[in-house]
């Protein structure tokens, strides 16, 4: 019984995560933007608000994407430029 309140606390605390905008980025509706902050893969927000369709990612410091992103709704993501290619 306690493991399942646990849990059931931890999936709520997970969703409420997952809908916030991260502390990164400037969220106008369900664009994203996190361009231009100076980002590395470490530095990137570990999750996005669910009905993210725009993810603005250019001008950072990224140069590989991490794994485990689940973005449904997303169709357009920026990530042009920022990384140095040495
Ligand atoms: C995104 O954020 C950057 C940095 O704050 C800002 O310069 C840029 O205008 C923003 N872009 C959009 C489309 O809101």
């Amino acid at each position: 019984m306690k493991g399942l309140l646990f849990l059931s606390l931890l999936l709520f605390l997970e969703g409420q995560r997952s809908l916030a905008c991260p502390r990164l980025c400037a969220c106008h509706g369900s664009q994203v933007n996190c361009s231009s902050r100076s980002l590395t893969p470490s530095l990137l927000p570990p999750t996005f608000p669910a009905g993210t369709t725009t993810l603005l990612l250019h001008n950072n410091m990224l140069t590989t994407l991490p794994r485990g992103k689940t973005l449904k709704c997303l169709y357009s993501l920026l990530l042009f430029s920022g990384s140095q290619c040495l």
